[in-house]
């Protein structure tokens, strides 16, 4: 038994893989195996009752010793047989798990997606217009012509073939004009960029939200309309707005809509500049040059735009106090804003 014992050892060792193991475990455990046949060959009666003791016990024993080796030997080559499966697969399970984080959507877009369905809801179509765009559209055809002061308050990056980073989206305005024609309802969302100091409430880049709407018979009292229905919707609570009379060369009369701030609620903060108001909503009803521009009649049409800091927007609905953060790329920021889907 010594030697049968002997020689599974050296068979178990020589198996390299778990089918291997299965041959040797055939071969000393299976029905015509070595230890079965000896078992089953073995004549007891010619024992004696010590002999038959001592013959039992050490063939059970030869049997759990084998079927221990084998067992060990089987755990073993499907362990090493899993270990090649990762490898040739590039599976390492050992690895921490990869972390797969949900990015989050800028607080910018997410109120330009919901100012874009309240106005889709009051029949506004949303028009993308040009980042860079020429001087034409940006100021002459916006009743700026080249020696107005109004110029000054834009401080304009210019670019070396003479084109401009569009300085407000009320550029779009005379080429909406040209491009739909009247009667128009539109909304530009867009990007904007000002050569200007930066602090808590300015950035050299920003968003704003231009709106423009040119009918038969439109006066302020639609103007207002609108304006109210926005506000009432974006904030979804009561808000105190005032009107001040506002200067743009492309609007007459021309007004500042000013929204108590959200943040310190009118008591004075850094982002509202202790006045306790944000200037949010500059508008008024186009100049008819404007419209001549756009190749539009102003005797039979008239029509108001509006041009709404979005980036101010966002930081008066989520409560951000300094603009700076919109662009700083800190994730902690970010992550506060609901995950993309
Ligand atoms: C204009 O840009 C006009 N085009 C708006 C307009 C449109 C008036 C249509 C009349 C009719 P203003 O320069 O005030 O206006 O800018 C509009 C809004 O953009 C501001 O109220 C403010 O919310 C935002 N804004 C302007 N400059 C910055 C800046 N540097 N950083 C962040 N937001 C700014």
């Amino acid at each position: 038994m010594d030697e049968i014992l002997e020689q599974l050892r050296r068979d178990v060792a020589a198996a390299t893989d778990s089918k291997q193991v299965e041959q040797v475990r055939v071969k000393y455990l299976g029905r015509k195996g070595i230890i079965t046949t000896l078992a089953k060959n073995t004549d007891f009666s010619r024992l004696s009752s010590e002999e038959k003791r001592s013959f039992g016990q050490r063939l059970n024993a030869l049997k759990s010793e084998a079927e221990q080796l084998l067992k060990e030997a089987l755990e073993k080559a499907k362990a090493a047989e899993k270990d090649l499966v990762r490898k040739v697969a590039g599976l390492d399970l050992s690895l921490p798990g990869i972390d797969r984080r949900l990015g989050s959507i800028h607080p910018i877009a997410l109120v330009q997606m919901e100012l874009e369905e309240i106005f889709q809801g009051m029949g506004f179509r949303v028009l993308a217009g040009y980042e860079v765009e020429l001087e034409y559209y940006n100021f002459d055809a916006l009743n700026i012509p080249p020696d107005h002061p109004a110029r000054d308050m834009q401080d304009t990056f210019w670019l070396d073939n003479g084109m401009l980073l569009r300085t407000h989206t009320s550029a779009n305005q005379v080429r909406a004009l040209e491009t739909y024609g009247v009667p128009l309802r539109a909304i530009f969302p867009g990007r904007c960029f000002r050569n200007e100091a930066i602090d808590a409430s300015h950035e050299n880049t920003f968003y704003q939200l231009e709106g423009l709407l040119v009918d038969r018979d439109i006066s302020v009292a639609h103007l207002i309309a609108v304006m109210k229905t926005l506000l009432s919707q974006v904030f979804k609570r009561e808000v105190t707005v005032r009107l001040r009379p506002g200067f743009f060369p492309f609007v007459e009369p021309g007004f500042e809509l000013d929204v108590q701030c959200l943040i310190c609620g009118g008591k004075g903060c850094a982002t509202c500049k202790q006045t306790g108001w944000i200037e949010l909503i500059p508008c008024g009803l186009v100049h008819p040059k404007v419209l001549e521009f756009g190749r539009v009649d102003p005797n039979i049409y008239s029509g108001f735009a509006f041009g709404m800091g979005l980036t101010r927007m966002a930081m008066m609905e989520f409560g951000i106090p300094d603009i700076r953060l919109f662009n700083s790329g800190d994730i902690r920021f970010y992550e506060q804003f609901p995950a993309a889907f």
